[in-house]
């Protein structure tokens, strides 16, 4: 794949820059466009004259999450034969430091595509959340383990039941994002950071990245399989079809517990 459809790549001194170009539906993530990001994040890994990446969207949205249109009818067993979110966990894989830089929407998948990048840049304007559960369903490319991990099973709790939207402030407040800048330069900030980045010794780089990743993801894998199976179940109830039917329709859902 070198045509990509879904998101833009330049390269300026050392930095690989993916920008996620699908702005009709605030860059939502389908699986094409989560394949076309990973095959690029593997190609900046793989170039030696790249040394840091970073991953941006536009004003409006980083990414509003998975696209609901694309999976609202699928069923367990077509999700768990699709294996979509395997192709994630190749996102870790990646040996050089990743840099998100957000502004507007980091929803859903949105937010699980910045909470796998090594350092976030957002905008103030920034929005962070998981409305997973405000359509039945869940996070599955990671969320709750790894939003868990950064702020502690209280406040994920909080956030991923409730389902509402975090300003940039208070992620910045919790620990999720490391720099808070006026939206006219996040991602100059981002290409700051990240021209800083490849000045370090590369090699440095990648194992201090390995080995903290060790130190939080221990028992990540565990954590991720059941996430996953969770997700895919979720797509055998009525209140998942109704959420996304709902949200499609632009009315409020009707849930059943069903
Ligand atoms: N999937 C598909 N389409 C989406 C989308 C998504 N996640 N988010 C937005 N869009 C589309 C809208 O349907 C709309 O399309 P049309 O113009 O064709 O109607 C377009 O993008 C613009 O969106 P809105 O008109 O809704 O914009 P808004 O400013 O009024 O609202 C928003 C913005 C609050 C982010 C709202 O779009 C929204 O709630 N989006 C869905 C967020 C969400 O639920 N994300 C989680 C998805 S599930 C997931 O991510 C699972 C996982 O773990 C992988």
């Amino acid at each position: 794949m070198s045509n990509y459809n879904f998101i833009q790549l330049r390269v300026e001194e050392a930095v690989g820059i993916i920008e996620l170009y699908r702005s009709e539906v605030l860059n939502a993530l389908n699986r094409k466009m989560v394949d076309e990001i990973v095959e690029a994040l593997e190609s900046y890994d793989r170039n030696e004259r790249i040394r840091t990446i970073v991953i941006t969207g536009n004003e409006k949205a980083f990414a509003a999450g998975a696209d609901i249109e694309e999976m609202a009818n699928d069923d367990p067993v077509t999700l768990e034969k699709l294996n979509q979110f395997a192709v994630w966990d190749k996102i870790a894989l990646v040996r050089k430091p990743i840099i998100a830089a957000v502004n507007g929407y980091a929803l859903g998948g949105g937010f699980e595509l910045v909470l796998n990048c090594d350092i976030i840049i957002a905008s103030e304007k920034a929005m962070f959340g998981f409305p997973e559960v405000n359509i039945g369903a869940m996070p599955g490319a990671g969320g709750t383990q790894r939003l868990t991990k950064v702020i502690g099973k209280t406040k994920a709790l909080e956030w991923l039941w409730l389902g509402e939207t975090m300003s940039a402030k208070e992620a910045y407040q919790l620990g999720v994002i490391n720099r808070l800048v006026a939206p006219e330069i996040v991602f100059e900030e981002a290409m700051k950071f990240a021209k800083r980045l490849s000045k370090q010794a590369p090699l440095s780089l990648k194992l201090i990245k390995e080995a903290v990743n060790k130190a939080v993801d221990s028992s990540l894998q565990d954590g991720l399989q059941l996430e996953r199976k969770n997700f895919y179940l979720l797509f055998g109830s009525k209140d998942q079809k109704e959420g996304m039917k709902a949200f499609i329709e632009k009315r409020q859902p009707n849930f059943t517990g069903e």
